[in-house]
């Protein structure tokens, strides 16, 4: 399909469910661009800094789409999503479906064939809209568990582009992802990519394994065939992603961050041990566990107020989805309960921040935390264990970190623990605060240089050479 007349059209286009800002109405009847949740935006936000490029996505409010505007280099293309695509497509069959079986359906997955139509007829949008602003030839970079029919609807529109697919979240077992009803259409949809990209290498080995066994494709060496007669060949692999180091690190080193960070101590009290957690407000983050283990510590008598402190960020997140209220909910109770039981006038147990904060913010609390908490059952990468270590250029504070995050693969130095398992955690938490500072430090160190090493404009670098070099010859890293 062509593109239309006089419509700008760009080498590079991403489509994301979101675009890097969502679209706030205020009290007062105006509109604000705000930066939108979650660790996709951060990511391909530094990457999209760097080059030109147009990002289509939603801008998060039910209704017409605004019109296309440049932001920071980029052109953002928004697309319509009515108030029942965003109840059937985003709450419903991407987060309510695809994410529950995506995570080890740590709450059950609900199957309603509305919701299925509804993601078709969004990712056909996606398409149209990608196909609409590609020039030709383009490399169009598909992003995330939402848009899993677009490469192949982008493929019908316009077979001269390159196509490239990033899974943030893990990609599930075959034995989980033969629940989908619809999972043969899922896996063709995604085959319309010439290289799909995972978090980790058992990612890209479950989804080539559920090509083999679903739908009967031969697979050999990381690449599958396509049977449409093309004799097309769709190569998978891992390219973990990151976060901007750089970036982030000289945010972190500004003087008001340190002062801000000094101030957030003094506010709590100046406590020994300040712990932090951060994560968006969902089930898959273990906030339940972390709590949990806090408040046996608390009541043993091991740690507790005024010496030490917790300061639990939860960010608002997918509050129309009932498993969401229900966390939330559960969350609340739990934070009321071990403040009245354990806290002290004047020192709560826990401070519990149901809000978004500006970067600066965040990099003043991790620079503030001595212990920081991240303990999700299941996570495709955790961009907050990386933002966490890339703030303590002065070698200060210790990462828990749950083995089951695609982080835990990379920084394996980090106190590592399974949030299943209570008692271990509640012992990993004590060691963070015990270790001798030189030890800890030496970790920190090692850390660091890990996350320094693979930033995120070295991810886009090996996607991008992986997406032009696929399906004939294996990725070269630069
Ligand atoms: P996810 O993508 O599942 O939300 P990640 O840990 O990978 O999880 O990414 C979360 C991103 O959102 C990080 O960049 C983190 O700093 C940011 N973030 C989380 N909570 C907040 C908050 N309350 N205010 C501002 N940014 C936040
Ligand atoms: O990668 C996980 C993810 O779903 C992203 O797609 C998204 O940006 C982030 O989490 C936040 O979720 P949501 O866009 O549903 O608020």
């Amino acid at each position: 399909m062509p593109s239309s007349p006089n419509r700008k059209t760009f080498d590079l286009v991403v489509a994301a469910n979101r675009l890097p800002v969502d679209q706030v109405i205020t009290e007062s009847g105006e509109t604000e661009w705000r930066r939108s949740p979650g660790g996709l935006v951060t990511a391909m936000d530094s990457v999209m800094r760097d080059q030109p490029g147009a990002w289509v996505g939603w801008a998060g409010e039910a209704g017409e789409a605004p019109a296309p505007f440049d932001q920071d280099g980029t052109h953002l293309v928004p697309v319509a999503l009515t108030a029942e695509d965003v109840r059937l497509y985003y709450e419903g069959f991407s987060n309510d479906t695809l994410w529950p079986i995506y995570h080890d359906v740590i709450v059950p997955a609900s199957f309603h064939r509305e919701w299925w139509a509804a993601y078709q007829r969004v990712n056909e949008r996606f398409a149209e809209a990608v196909a609409d602003v590609a020039a030709p030839g383009a490399r169009i970079w598909v992003q995330d568990y939402q848009l899993q029919l677009a490469p192949a609807l982008i493929r019908a529109l316009r077979p001269d582009v390159r196509i490239g697919w990033f899974n943030h979240i893990p990609f599930p077992p075959v034995e989980l992802f033969a629940q989908l009803p619809w999972r043969g259409q899922l896996l063709r949809g995604l085959l319309g990519a010439d290289f799909l990209g995972f978090q980790r290498q058992a990612d890209a080995q479950n989804f080539v394994r559920a090509c083999r066994q679903l739908i009967h494709a031969e697979t050999k060496a990381g690449t599958v065939a396509v049977d449409d007669g093309s004799g097309r060949r769709v190569r998978a692999g891992a390219i973990p992603i990151s976060i901007d180091f750089n970036g982030l690190e000289e945010l972190a080193r500004q003087p008001s961050v340190a002062e801000r960070a000094a101030e957030i101590r003094e506010q709590l009290g100046n406590p020994k041990v300040l712990m932090l957690g951060v994560d968006r407000l969902d089930y898959t983050k273990g906030i339940r566990h972390r709590l949990k283990a806090y408040q046996e510590l608390l009541a043993d008598g091991h740690v507790g107020p005024p010496e030490a402190t917790l300061v639990q960020v939860a960010t608002p997140s997918r509050e129309r989805v009932a498993a969401y209220q229900h966390l939330r909910a559960d969350v609340e109770q739990t934070v009321g309960r071990i403040n009245g039981d354990l806290g002290l006038i004047g020192s709560p147990a826990v401070h519990y921040l149901h809000h978004a904060y500006p970067r600066e913010e965040m990099a003043a609390l991790f620079r503030a935390a001595d212990v920081m908490l991240v303990t999700p059952l299941r996570d495709g990468m955790n961009l907050v264990a990386k933002e966490y270590v890339t703030c303590r250029f002065d070698l200060g504070g210790a990462l828990v970190l749950s083995e089951f995050t695609g982080a835990w693969h990379e920084l394996h130095q980090a106190f590592s623990c399974n949030p299943h398992d209570i008692e271990g955690l509640k012992q990993t938490i004590l060691r963070a605060i015990n270790t001798p500072p030189r030890e800890k430090q030496r970790i920190m160190r090692a850390l660091r240089k890990r996350v320094a090493d693979h930033d995120v404009q070295r991810w886009a670098a090996r996607f991008l050479a992986a997406l032009d070099a696929a399906p004939d010859r294996p990725e070269q890293a630069p």
